[in-house]
Formats: structure tokens, C-alpha cells, sequence
């Protein structure tokens, strides 16, 4: 395959230039009893090979990829797009971590493999960028952007949080026309929530769920306990079988 496959060209329209703002993907494989880790976070692969190597594809579609900062603490994930065929020479995408009191663990695979310029498959992979809140002290800046990442402090809401809303204009001002949020919990959750724009648009424009056919029983769901009331309607859209999973791309209604 050199290039997406036809369901994801067709179903994901990630070019800005029809909406004007960057597109926003909301992405996460689960099990079907809805969770997307085992018990205390602990990494699951839910995805088969045919499914992970969709997430690659998705992964080219968009300028950057975007995680919470408990993802990369737990899972430690290295963001690249490394199952796509080298030959093809794929622009890497830009890992953004929302991580608003910068506890970036300056031992992340992705500020080592950023530093040797080098991932473990021979790829070029890219710096990456951690958005925080402005009140981190500069002694904690310095230290992460010494190691490496670039930081980028931003205004947080009440709840200390980078706020969904805020998302499409730091998104723009970095030079980025789209992100695909891959999770996890907290982050997934308050997308899933977050209001429509004045305009009455929808800030996530795409939702692509990979579901795998198991169950994990005490594990992380999709949304965090408690935050599964008041979840959005879904708009369907598309299912393509890809192995053994169901890959599922909605819209918020
Ligand atoms: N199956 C999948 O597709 C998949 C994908 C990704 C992750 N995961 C799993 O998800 C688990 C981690 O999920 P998690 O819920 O613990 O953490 P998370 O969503 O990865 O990160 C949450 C943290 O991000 C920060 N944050 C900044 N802005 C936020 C916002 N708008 N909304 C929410 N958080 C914001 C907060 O940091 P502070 O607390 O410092 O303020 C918050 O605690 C791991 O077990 C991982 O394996 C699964």
C-alpha cells in the first residue's frame, strides 16, 4: 500500500482548506466493554496489525499528533508513523503533548530519539512540543528545553486545563492545519464534552474508533469514571472491517 486507504481518503476530510480552521481528529482503539487500558493504565494492544497500520496512515493525514501528559508518563509512545513504508519518504508528524504543569518526564523515548535525530527503525522523527500553562516556573521550563522539547506556555482554564476551545488557535499559531488527539482518558473525555463554537460548529470534526473484539474487564475507559453522562450523539459515517477489528469514523452531531 503507498498510500491511505480509500475509506480514510474518502471518510476524513483533514484538509483545512474546505473549513478555513485546522481539523480535529479524535482517535482511540477500545475493547468491547469500552476500555481503552488495563488497570492502572497499564498498555493493552487492542489493535491487530491491519488496524495499527490504518493508525499509521492516519497518522500521515494530519500535521501533528496530539497526547496527554499521563499517556506519555504510562505508555511512554513514540508518535511516529514507523509502519509505513520508508521508501515513500512520509513527513513525520509533529507530537504535541497538552501537559499544563509540565511533568514531562525528560526521559521520554521521543526527547531521546528527538536528540539522535534517529527513531530505532532509521527514520528522522521530530522535536517534540509540550503545551503548558504560563505560570510553569522558568527553572522547570529551562530543564525540559534543555533536555530537548520545546515548550510552549498558554492561558489554562478554570479547571487548570488546556481548554478544547483554545485548541484551534494554538493549533494555527504553531503553523499546523491538523491534529489527530489520540488520547487517553481525560483527554478523550473532554473533547468528547466540549461544547460547539458559537457558530454552532463542532470543534472535533472526525471520530475514528478502532473496536477490538475482547474484553479487559477492571481497566481505563474510553471516558473516566463518572464522565459518561452527557456524551455526544454521534453521526455515522463509515465501518470498514480491517482484520479482526471494526474501524468506525463518526462525526459529533
Ligand atoms: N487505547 C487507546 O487508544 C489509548 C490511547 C492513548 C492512551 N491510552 C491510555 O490512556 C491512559 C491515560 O489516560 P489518562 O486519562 O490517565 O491521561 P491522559 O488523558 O493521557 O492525560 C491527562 C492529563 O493531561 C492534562 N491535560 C491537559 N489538558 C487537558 C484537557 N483539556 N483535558 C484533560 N486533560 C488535560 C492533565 O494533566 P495534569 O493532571 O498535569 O493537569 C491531565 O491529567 C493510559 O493508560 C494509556 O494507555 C489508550
Amino acid at each position: 500500500m503507498t498510500s491511505p486507504p480509500e475509506f480514510l481518503k474518502n471518510n476524513l476530510p483533514t484538509s483545512s482548506a474546505s473549513i478555513g480552521r485546522p481539523h480535529i481528529t479524535l482517535t482511540w482503539a477500545q475493547s468491547l466493554d469500552s476500555k481503552i487500558a488495563g488497570p492502572g493504565g497499564q498498555r493493552v494492544i487492542l489493535s491487530g496489525k491491519e488496524s495499527m497500520l490504518m493508525t499509521h496512515w492516519m497518522r500521515s493525514m494530519h500535521d501533528a499528533i496530539l497526547i496527554g501528559v499521563n499517556t506519555l508518563i504510562l505508555d511512554d509512545p513514540r508518535l511516529q508513523a514507523n509502519l509505513l513504508p520508508p521508501s515513500l519518504n512520509i513527513p513525520p508528524p509533529q507530537p504535541l503533548i497538552l501537559d499544563p504543569k509540565l511533568r514531562f518526564p525528560v526521559t521520554a523515548r521521543i526527547l531521546g530519539e528527538w536528540n539522535t535525530k534517529v527513531s530505532e527503525r532509521g527514520r528522522t522523527v521530530r522535536q517534540p512540543w509540550i503545551i503548558c500553562g504560563e505560570d510553569v516556573s522558568l527553572k522547570r521550563k529551562e530543564q525540559v528545553e534543555i533536555a530537548g522539547g520545546r515548550v510552549i506556555p498558554v492561558p489554562l482554564d478554570e479547571r487548570g486545563h488546556i481548554s478544547p476551545s483554545s485548541l484551534p488557535s494554538i493549533i494555527s499559531n504553531l503553523g499546523l492545519k491538523s491534529v489527530m488527539i489520540e488520547g487517553g482518558s481525560k483527554v478523550l473525555s473532554t473533547f468528547l464534552h466540549c461544547p460547539k463554537r458559537h457558530d454552532g460548529s463542532n470543534l472535533v470534526d472526525s471520530v475514528v474508533i478502532t473496536v477490538a473484539p475482547m474484553f479487559i474487564g477492571d481497566g481505563i475507559g474510553v471516558v473516566p469514571q463518572g464522565e459518561d453522562i452527557g456524551l455526544p450523539k454521534l453521526k455515522y459515517i463509515h465501518t470498514e472491517i480491517m482484520g479482526k477489528d471494526a474501524v468506525m469514523i463518526c462525526s459529533k452531531e
